[in-house]
């Protein structure tokens, strides 16, 4: 009997399928079928898989052409399937010519002659219409976004917002390849345009222009602080609900896999009840930067807190007793350095942020059989581990991370727009809400507003 395996997403199953099952099938006389599941495409960095795994495998089964279904969840898995097995022939199609063939050694491999004009990609395409973004700044960040947002299929960013001249001469020059109109007075016009926007202006502006944004029904991806009171920020979330639509903060490490992956591990119980958790973030910024400079809004903690205070909240909750902060202030009076301590009823936490302090990047989540620790930059996760009190016990993660992690962020805020996929349970409205409660605090504390 000759065994034939091959692969595949099998998303939205359609005529290019079903012709490669059936060319794999005559092959030889038992089919197996692997598809993949939405951890490892997203792994691989294949976002927006539609159909959930259990509608791509019934959608393989209906065809009656395989004698075998499995699933593919992890690299390397095709060399032990073939092996598993007994495979003797290995097939895909044309469109992977040159990749597989490392696996003759095992087997037997065949390219076969891909349906021309079909493919998921495009019916996804054509099922959603393109989601036109605008950039409200036009800043460091903006031109990250840019470069990322060309790995989410169906966003196209077409315009950017930003009354500051001189930033925009600067956008111009760095971002000549896009192609961007930029409007420099009237943001009503700009949003007449697009159907979403993300907001990376200066901390002081992103209430308003997240408001007047969702006021006209645009979905909005907005940079944090999302705002500087937890009743502008119920105000925000509130809005986008009655107008139906998205609203993120913008926590990029919320939205990356590896950071879910970690999550997952801490709330499964190893480690036993969760008791403290440290997260740092810091970052040298330039001497002559906006964060260096700004004598109001400026400041390691403005700037980079909601990195820092995310993963507490997501593991400890919203319902903290107390807050507290401490600062190395620099000549114009903003904080170079901040230490925030938090206190829940049965657990504790610490964030600290710097912007011209650098320290060590990790986070550390502590509980009473051991301990978490996802070494610096966490926020990046690419690797963490969990530790005892029997030191020579070490469970070591290598979750893959891809790009910047700002693609993850983006991926998301277009599933959320289409209306697919799970719930927004990564960063939930609540969780963003007591983020900005912390934010109110501090903003208040030091007579900010
Ligand atoms: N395939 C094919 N002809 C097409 C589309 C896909 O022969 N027009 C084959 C692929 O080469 C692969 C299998 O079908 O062997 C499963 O492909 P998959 O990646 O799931 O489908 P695509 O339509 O290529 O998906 P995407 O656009 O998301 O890459």
């Amino acid at each position: 009997m000759t065994k034939v395996i091959t692969y595949g997403t099998f998303d939205l199953f359609h005529e290019g399928h079903y012709k490669l099952l059936e060319r794999a099938k005559a092959l030889g006389d038992y089919l197996i079928v692997g598809v993949t599941t939405e951890h490892f495409d997203e792994m691989r960095g294949k976002f927006n898989v539609i159909d959930p795994i259990m509608k791509r495998i019934e959608n393989v089964k209906n065809t009656g052409l395989a004698d075998m279904i499995i699933v593919e969840d992890h690299e390397g898995q095709k060399i032990e399937d073939i092996q598993k097995y007994g495979v003797d022939i290995f097939t895909l199609g044309s469109d992977w010519v040159g990749t597989f063939d490392y696996l003759k050694t095992f087997c037997k491999v065949v390219y076969l002659e891909r349906t021309p004009n079909i493919s998921s990609t495009l019916l996804r395409g054509s099922s959603f219409k393109v989601t036109k973004v605008g950039l409200v700044g036009t800043g460091r960040i903006a031109e990250r976004f840019l470069a990322e947002a060309r790995y989410a299929s169906g966003l196209v960013v077409i315009s950017a917002y930003n009354p500051d001249e001189r930033s925009v001469e600067l956008f111009r020059k760095d971002c000549a390849e896009y192609e961007i109109t930029i409007e420099k007075e009237n943001y009503e016009a700009f949003l007449h345009g697009v159907d979403a926007v993300y907001i990376a202006s200066t901390h002081e502006t992103h209430y308003d222009y997240a408001k007047a944004a969702l006021n006209a029904g645009k979905h909005v991806l907005c940079e944090k602080p999302l705002a500087f009171t937890r009743k502008e920020s119920e105000e925000l979330y509130k809005l986008a609900a009655s107008k139906n639509a998205v609203l993120m903060e913008a926590i990029k490490a919320a939205y990356c896999p590896g950071f879910q992956q970690l999550l997952n591990v801490v709330q499964s119980g190893k480690i036993g009840e969760i008791k403290d958790v440290e997260a740092c973030f810091s970052r040298i910024a330039r001497v002559h930067s906006r964060e260096r400079t700004d004598a109001r809004y400026g400041g390691a903690f403005l700037e980079y807190g909601g990195n820092a205070l995310m993963p507490i909240i997501k593991i400890l909750g919203k319902d903290y007793i107390s807050v507290s902060f401490d600062s190395i202030d620099n000549e114009l009076g903003t904080d170079d350095y901040t230490k925030i301590q938090i206190r829940y009823k049965d657990a504790m936490a610490t964030a600290k942020v710097g912007m011209a302090i650098k320290s060590e990047g990790q986070l550390v989540v502590a509980g009473t059989k051991g301990y978490v620790i996802a070494q610096s930059p966490w926020w990046l996760t690419q690797k963490f581990d969990v530790r005892y009190e029997d030191e020579k016990l070490i469970e070591h993660y290598e979750p893959k991370f891809i790009g910047d992690g700002l693609r993850y962020e983006i991926n998301e805020f277009l599933s959320k727009i289409r209306g697919v996929g799970e719930q927004s349970y990564k960063l939930t409205a609540g969780e963003s809400i007591a983020i900005t409660g912390i934010v109110e605090e501090f903003v208040k504390k030091r007579g900010i507003i």
